[in-house]
Parts: C-alpha cells; sequence; structure tokens
C-alpha cells in the first residue's frame, strides 16, 4: 500500500515558523514509528500571490482535491491590505474551505493543567476544561449572495447575507452528535433565533435531527449572545458547541483564551468521505499569521503541533499515535516550557520556536 499522502501549504507570517516545527514531527513519525508520509509542499495566501498573482494557485487547488489530508500554517499580513479584495491572502484559505466542502469545523479547547492559571479566568473555571467547538465553514454569511459594495442614491452600502439550507444544517448537527457520542453525549446549539430567520431553521433543524437520529445526546439551545458570556462563565457546562459560520469564529477565539493563548489551539475541517473512506480534511492552527511576531522565532508551534495530531486521528484513524504526540505537548508545558506568548508575570524565560521543537521531539522519544 502506498504512503498516505500530505500538502503542506505554511503560508505567510509565522505559518512557515511553527510548520517547520510540524515537519520535523511527522519526521519522527517516519523515522521511529514506521509511519510515512508522502508530503507535498505548495504556496497558499501572501506567498502564492507574491509568486502568481493569486492566493491559490488553480494546480494547488487541485492537488488539495487529491491528497489525503492539507496541512495548513496561516495567511495573510499587512503587506497586503491594501490588495483588492479578490486577491487578499484569506480568500484563498476561504477558497481551500468551500472547494473541498468542508463543512464541519472542530476547533477543541483544552485546558492544559500546567496552564491553568495562565488564562485570563481563574484556575477553577478552566482546570480540566474540555470543549468542543463546531463551526459550519461552507456557507453563511461568509459565503451567502447577494454580497458586496454597492451604491445606493449617494451613498454606498456593504452587503452580506446570512444564509442556510435545512441540508447545510442538517450535516453539520450530524457531525456535532457524531462527536458528542464519543466524549459527553452533550450538544449546545447556538444561533439567535430570537432576531434571525436563519436562526430560526437553524434550531428546528438541530432539534428534528436530535428527535429523528440522536435522541440520546443531550440538546440544549442558546442564543449565541448568551453563549459567549456562558463561555467565560462557566465553560466546563459545554461538551460539544455546535454553530454556524460567523459566531463559530468569534467564539472559537474566545475559547481559545479560556486555553491560555490562541497560540495553543488547533483545528480540523472535516468534509465528506472521499473513495478511500477518508473524510476530506484540512488541519489549521486557528491563529493567524501573527505579524507582530513573525519572523522573530517567538511564535508558540503548539496549535500547528496539536492539528497534525488532530490529522493523525481523523484523517488515518490513528488515535493512539495522536494522543503520544498529546501527551508530548502536554509533557513539555508539565516541565515548564513556555513560548513568550504564554509568559505571564512569573519572570519565566521564554524558549524559541525551534526550543519548543526540540523538547516535544524529546518527549515523544521518551514515550517510546
Ligand atoms: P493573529 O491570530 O494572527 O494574532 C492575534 C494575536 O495573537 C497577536 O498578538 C499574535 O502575536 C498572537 N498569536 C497568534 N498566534 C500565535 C502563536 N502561535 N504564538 C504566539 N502568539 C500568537 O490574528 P490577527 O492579528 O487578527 O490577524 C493577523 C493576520 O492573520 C490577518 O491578516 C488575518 O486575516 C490573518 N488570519 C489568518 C488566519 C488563518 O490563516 N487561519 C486566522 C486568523 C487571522
Ligand atoms: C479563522 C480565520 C479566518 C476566518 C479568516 C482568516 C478567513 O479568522 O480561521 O478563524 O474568518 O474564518
Ligand atoms: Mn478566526
Amino acid at each position: 500500500m502506498s504512503n498516505p499522502s500530505l500538502l503542506i501549504l505554511a503560508g505567510d507570517g509565522i505559518g512557515p515558523e511553527v510548520m517547520e516545527q510540524v515537519k520535523r514531527i511527522i519526521g519522527w513519525y517516519g523515522a521511529k514509528r514506521d509511519l510515512t508520509f508522502d508530503v507535498s509542499e505548495d504556496l497558499v495566501g501572501g506567498a502564492a500571490y507574491d509568486a502568481h498573482g493569486t492566493p491559490l494557485h488553480d494546480d494547488t487547488m487541485a492537488r488539495a482535491q487529491e491528497v489525503d489530508a492539507v496541512l495548513l500554517g496561516a495567511v495573510g499580513g499587512p503587506k497586503y491590505d491594501a490588495l483588492d479584495f479578490s486577491v487578499k491572502p484569506e480568500r484563498g484559505l476561504l477558497r481551500l474551505r468551500k472547494e473541498m466542502d468542508l463543512f464541519s469545523n472542530l476547533r477543541p479547547a483544552q485546558c492544559f493543567d500546567a496552564l491553568a492559571d495562565f488564562s485570563s479566568l481563574k484556575r477553577d473555571v478552566v482546570a480540566g476544561l474540555d470543549i468542543m467547538i463546531v463551526r459550519e465553514l461552507t456557507s453563511g454569511i461568509y459565503f451567502g449572495e447577494p454580497r458586496g459594495i454597492f451604491k445606493e442614491g449617494n451613498e454606498r452600502v456593504g452587503v452580506n447575507t446570512q444564509r442556510y439550507t435545512e441540508s447545510e444544517i442538517d450535516r453539520v448537527a450530524r457531525s456535532a452528535f457524531e462527536l458528542a457520542r464519543k466524549r459527553g453525549n452533550k450538544v449546545c446549539s447556538m444561533e439567535k433565533a430570537n432576531v434571525m430567520e436563519s436562526g430560526i431553521l437553524w434550531r428546528e433543524v438541530v432539534q428534528k435531527v436530535h428527535d429523528e437520529d440522536y435522541p440520546d445526546v443531550e440538546l440544549s439551545h442558546m442564543y449565541a449572545d448568551a453563549g459567549a458570556m456562558q463561555l467565560c462563565r462557566w465553560p466546563k457546562q459545554f461538551d460539544v458547541i455546535v454553530t454556524d459560520n460567523l459566531f463559530g469564529d468569534l467564539l472559537s477565539d474566545a475559547a481559545a483564551m479560556l486555553t491560555g493563548s490562541l497560540g495553543m489551539l488547533p483545528s480540523a475541517s472535516l468534509g465528506a468521505p472521499m473513495a478511500n473512506g477518508r473524510p476530506k480534511a484540512l488541519y489549521e492552527p486557528v491563529h493567524g499569521s501573527a505579524p507582530d511576531i513573525a519572523g522573530q522565532g517567538k511564535a508558540n508551534p503548539i496549535a500547528c503541533i496539536l492539528s497534525f495530531a488532530m490529522a493523525l486521528r481523523y484523517s488515518f484513524s490513528q488515535g493512539a499515535e495522536a494522543d503520544r504526540l498529546e501527551a508530548a505537548v502536554e509533557k513539555v508545558l508539565a516541565d515548564g516550557l513556555r513560548t513568550a506568548d504564554l509568559i505571564g508575570e512569573d519572570g519565566v524565560q521564554p524558549v524559541s520556536t525551534t526550543q519548543m521543537g526540540d523538547a516535544i521531539l524529546a518527549a515523544l522519544d521518551d514515550s517510546l
């Protein structure tokens, strides 16, 4: 059997810096666990724009459709702020998500014990936290038509459209219920059914999917604004949260701070199964290209490394190896290693991106 294939799109800013550490870990699995991937690399975002005048070349898009999984670093940066909207770096990422039809975006927020004092919330509130936000990723206001900036009388109007079909809600709800069954068996669905018709439909469809096919899973509904408040007040009340594209974007950044840093949060974006049974998949950290620290060796590579752990689990059925990698991360944090984003007032000296990679590789060696 041929090796599973990975396409690496490191992107911009700290993307290539954190991805460098992931490449070392992929190499480790080949050398030490006989788990070898056929790795190819290409450009996305500003890097692709610089080379080709587009944030995602058609050849790269075609390659992404063929591989077993895509690993993405981050896209964007101030250098590209003035570009036309249609060629902005972020459009490359949105095209990948849309054309691969990656409708279910898994964003876990887990608080490692060693970081419980680093969260901006009290230790009690976050210690032991393990929640999963399932964000719908291919529809909603990110993609709805009409959209644009139009002339209306003698002024301009900016238009975006929140739009969800029943089938789009149905499929993401199912993915949330399936996940819940493997975890705490609880789903909280968030929308704004009090003010939006799309929210009313969302609530109805999620409830119907539940009643027909997942009555064993505990389901609750919450308005997304109240959900944001509850996420800060007592996040451990949640197991799986399922929500739309925009609310999921906001709620997952908020959830990141429960874990201590945006540099800690991985994600998996999954679509329908391919012919080989694996889901279409893209794995990326939740954070962006962090222009403020790019090129300084300060970036925390853990979100990107944990995204690769998710690839091991969700694309390659290597749950035990994913556990091994997550345990290695947990161990270096317990040993007190911190990148700059995880330094509080305690005077600990931060380590560099590469040093964090070194320590995780050493912990992987120790696990054998
Ligand atoms: P950001 O996530 O890049 O940075 C927010 C803050 O978090 C910054 O202070 C940054 O230094 C810090 N941070 C983020 N990741 C870190 C890490 N791994 N280690 C240490 N610190 C980290 O968000 P932003 O500043 O709003 O956006 C910058 C650019 O990234 C924009 O162009 C935006 O569109 C893009 N972006 C891309 C993605 C993506 O590629 N998936 C996600 C979010 C933002
Ligand atoms: C994310 C990012 C993206 C989003 C941007 C970069 C398109 O913020 O992955 O959370 O808004 O989805
Ligand atoms: Mn975001």
